[in-house]
């Protein structure tokens, strides 16, 4: 297992539809495995495989609290099926360092993926779970929690963005 680069924007991979996952292989618990190790080393909630440069549906989650047994999810291939609910939470990504922003998103879901082996599974979530499964299923269509700001919170955000990543090069 190894801790895995993540990409931050605007990489270019994090743009991209990712494709469908139809190989069910060593190859693929291999990154599912670095993509769960590179998570918890960040830390972070939930990472999407184009975060790692690998542009196909896969995403890992772990949105328990610090006082409770670990949740960790699996997915391949994740859709939702359902969703019902508004809620506004405070969201940010490890490929967006330094910014943080209210998103709008469905208070629950039902979500429908594979796991490792191929075969079906499902969950329904709400509150935080519901939020992090919205925001790493995003990432394999290209979408970033920034895409989903008001035009004017966005180009705050391109600007703001711009000094963090100036900054960042210069500590580098
Ligand atoms: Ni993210």
């Amino acid at each position: 297992m190894a801790v895995l680069p993540i990409q931050c924007y605007p990489a270019p991979v994090l743009k991209k539809v990712a494709a469908q996952i139809t190989v069910f292989d060593d190859e693929l618990a291999a990154l599912a495995a670095d993509m769960v190790e590179t998570m918890y080393a960040a830390p972070g909630l939930g990472l999407a495989a184009p975060q790692v440069n690998v542009s196909q549906r896969l995403i890992v989650l772990d949105c328990a609290g610090s006082d409770e047994p670990a949740d960790l999810i699996v997915a391949v291939n994740p859709h939702i099926v359902e969703r019902d609910g508004e809620v506004c939470e405070e969201e940010g990504c490890l490929s967006v360092p330094g910014y943080n922003a209210v998103v709008k998103r469905s208070a629950w879901v039902h979500v429908r993926y594979q796991t490792l082996d191929g075969s079906a599974a499902e969950r329904e979530a709400e509150g935080l779970l519901a939020v992090c499964f919205q925001h790493e299923i995003d990432h394999l269509d290209g979408k970033l929690f920034v895409d989903r700001l008001s035009p004017l919170k966005r180009s705050i955000f391109r600007k703001k963005y711009k000094k963090i990543l100036q900054e960042q090069q210069e500590s580098a």
